[in-house]
């Protein structure tokens, strides 16, 4: 069975890659590189043992998709390739819903030419909006997003579930991730982000190393634990072998979408102390006001997906934590 991975040279798509070439499958990744190394699946061949086929290229592109699709014989699709950096969404919305809406609209008119019908799509614990009670429940509906970004993802499922209310032959999981973290435990693969991080676990990482002075904690007056927020962070493969599963259940035809998170909230506080605890390493921080558009606390109510997929996050925080600074160490620059 060969996989088309959208994005799967990316942090995610990379693990994800890789969990599936050690699973048996044949994977083409596409990925126009704006925000990835080839680098990060020359590794991840190594560490399978096994080849992909890559080609450079855009979701926007019609005709590029098309001739994927004629050249291989795509049992299903697996759609990351999207913009994710949610501040810079709202100064560039028509960039992000050029990329992620109009990206995968060309993607599945391109699917459905070649007849290819079975999706996973990755979405975002975003798509619940500010309004959401914790946990979030997949049946909650979605609520009012906050950015360009978190908009882009809701049009998405919502293209998705109206195709396939008039189209039976499709069957789609859409994945709402919630916060994923960590690195492969090898430290050949992990999170590399361009410039300025903007998510926590890699200016962690960054100010750890020396790279950065501080860490600003966003705001310490929220009604949580320690006032900080909470988060709801999973290793980044656990959510890679999450793509494995969800695919697997694509043989039956409709829709389905299933949080992938751990259920449990951890504060921007607690997970500074244990990345400190557990790596021995020093990270110093200070209280900042709050970031705009943060919420206080969301976190997933993981049982759909542990009942219909028996599909749960099986590593702990301090792996998430020890695998980010082994990363961190043995790459200090990202990829080369
Ligand atoms: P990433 O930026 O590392 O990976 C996205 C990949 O898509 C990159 O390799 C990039 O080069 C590629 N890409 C972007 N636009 C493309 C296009 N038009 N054509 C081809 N390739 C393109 O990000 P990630 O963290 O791995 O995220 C993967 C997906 O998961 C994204 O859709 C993102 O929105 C979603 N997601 C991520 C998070 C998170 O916290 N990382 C949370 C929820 C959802
Ligand atoms: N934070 C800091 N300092 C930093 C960076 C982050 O205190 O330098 C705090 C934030 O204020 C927030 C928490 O750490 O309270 C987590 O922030 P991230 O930016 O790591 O993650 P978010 O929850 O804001 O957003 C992430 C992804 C989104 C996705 C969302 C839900 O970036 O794409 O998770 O899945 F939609």
């Amino acid at each position: 069975m060969t996989i088309l991975v959208t994005g799967g040279a990316g942090y995610i798509g990379s693990h994800t890659v890789l969990t599936l070439l050690e699973a048996g499958y044949g994977v083409v990744v596409l990925d126009n590189l704006c925000n990835a190394s080839l680098e990060s699946l020359r590794r991840v061949e190594r560490m399978a043992g096994r080849e992909l086929a890559f080609v450079k290229g855009d979701v926007c592109d019609q005709a590029c998709l098309d001739a994927i699709f004629a050249e291989w014989e795509i049992t299903a699709v697996i759609h990351l390739a999207g913009l994710k950096a949610v501040e810079e969404s709202v100064q560039q919305p028509l960039d992000y819903y050029g990329n992620n809406v109009g990206g995968s609209l060309t993607l599945y008119q391109a699917m459905r030419s070649a007849g290819v019908h079975r999706l996973v799509f990755s979405s975002s614990a975003t798509v619940y909006g500010a309004e959401a009670p914790v946990p979030y429940r997949e049946d909650f509906p979605r609520g009012v997003p906050s950015s360009a970004y978190g908009a882009s993802k809701a049009m998405v499922e919502q293209m998705l579930e109206e195709l396939c209310s008039v189209e039976n032959a499709w069957s789609v999981v859409m994945l709402r991730y919630f916060n994923p973290i960590g690195a492969h435990a090898s430290g050949q693969i992990g999170e590399d982000p361009r410039g300025f991080p903007n998510n926590l676990m890699p200016y962690i990482a960054q100010v750890a190393a020396g790279r950065r002075e501080t860490l600003s904690i966003f705001g310490d007056d929220y009604p949580t634990v320690d006032g900080t927020c909470e988060r709801d962070y999973l290793h980044v493969m656990d959510l890679a072998e999450g793509h494995v599963v969800a695919m697997k259940h694509l043989d039956r035809t409709g829709i389905q979408c299933y949080n992938l998170g751990t259920g449990r909230p951890v504060s921007v506080l607690q997970m500074v102390s244990r990345f400190i605890a557990v790596n021995g390493v020093d990270v110093p921080y200070l209280m900042a006001p709050r970031r705009a558009g943060d919420l206080p606390a969301f976190w997933a109510d993981p049982t759909k997906a542990w009942n219909e997929l028996g599909w749960r996050a099986r590593r702990c925080l301090d792996s998430m934590v020890r695998d980010t600074w082994r990363w961190q160490q043995l790459n200090p620059d990202g990829y080369p």
